[in-house]
């Protein structure tokens, strides 16, 4: 029997695998952190969130997981000032090769955390076994009852991966991806190349990605957690696209309302769903309440 999970992984990250050789999310997809430095800032504002929420300890980490060409991690630290800038540690996890930046440090493992971890479209890329129903997996079916006699990704390996990622936080862990719930599955495995999207060959010429089960994850990590949209979220923590002043000021404000639209956008990246648990922190001390994710079947990798 073909094992997918086996050969998924060994086109993205065996020794010639599409992200162990280098490749970078920059070159084949649009991802958030690409836009420009606002989730960065909005991140920054709920690191600050989750700062004052520990009391402020000497050294508050921000994690980025799956970290890619580093963009997310590089625009949180040259964006961090004042105290928390003074006392911040930027750490990059990347399996594939790290990026020389200033100020961020590399690791192909994930360190223990106080701060706020993030997975920016980590998930997405974590392979998984792939069934044809009927299946009697247990993770189908709990997480994917509807399946009937059609095609699944087998969501265990995310809902590991995260558990673990949420074990080693003392402040706050955020997943940033697309996905579904169980109301909405659907198989959706896929693959990227050159800024287009290709059959999913398992080859390493491609990135291949599939949607994320976000309520699994969520219940898999457990605890205190929310799971809301990106475009609710950015709002909440302060982004807004108004355009003020004039001239050249204006033509930047202008620029910038249109990046923060983009984030927004409800059929595109603020489509995404945000999977935030606070880990000895509430979660009502982060954000506000707001209106559960309802995920777009249409949203995806953005090319
Ligand atoms: C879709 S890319 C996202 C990159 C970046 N976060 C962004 O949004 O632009 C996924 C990245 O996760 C990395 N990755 C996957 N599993 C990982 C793991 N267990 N540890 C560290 N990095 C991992 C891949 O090598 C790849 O660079």
């Amino acid at each position: 029997m073909f094992d997918w999970e086996a050969a998924w992984h060994a086109a993205l990250y065996g020794p010639a695998g599409f992200f162990t050789r280098g490749e970078k999310p920059a070159a084949h997809f649009r991802t958030s952190p690409l836009v420009g430095p606002e989730l960065a800032e909005a991140l920054l504002t709920l690191l600050s969130r989750v700062d004052a929420a520990l009391g402020c300890p000497p050294v508050v980490d921000f994690v980025d997981v799956g970290a890619g060409g580093g963009e997310l991690a590089s625009a949180v630290r040259s964006l961090a000032s004042g105290s928390l800038g003074a006392r911040l540690r930027v750490t990059a996890v990347e399996l594939g090769p790290p990026v020389d930046l200033p100020g961020v440090r590399w690791s192909s493992t994930i360190p223990r955390c106080e701060g706020l971890l993030v997975g920016h479209e980590w998930l997405d890329a974590i392979p998984c076994p792939v069934v044809r129903g009927p299946s009697s997996d247990p993770w189908i079916t709990r997480w994917w009852p509807s399946l009937g006699d059609g095609w699944a990704e087998v969501g265990t390996p995310r809902d590991t991966a995260w558990a673990a990622a949420v074990g080693s936080v003392r402040g706050a862990a955020l997943a940033i991806d697309y996905g579904h719930l169980v109301s909405s599955r659907h198989f959706s495995l896929t693959g990227y190349r050159d800024g287009r999207q290709v059959e999913p060959v398992f080859d390493g010429s491609c990135d291949i990605t599939a949607h994320v089960a976000l309520d699994a994850c969520a219940d898999a990590a457990g605890g205190d957690f929310v799971l809301v949209s990106q475009r609710d979220a950015l709002a909440a923590l302060g982004l807004s696209s108004e355009v003020t002043g004039s001239g050249w000021e204006w033509l930047e404000s202008a620029a910038r309302a249109g990046r923060v639209a983009e984030l927004r956008d409800p059929l595109g990246l603020g489509g995404f769903g945000w999977l935030l648990h606070g880990c000895g922190v509430p979660v009502s001390a982060l954000l506000p309440s707001l209106p559960p994710w309802r995920p777009n079947p249409a949203s995806h990798s953005v090319v």
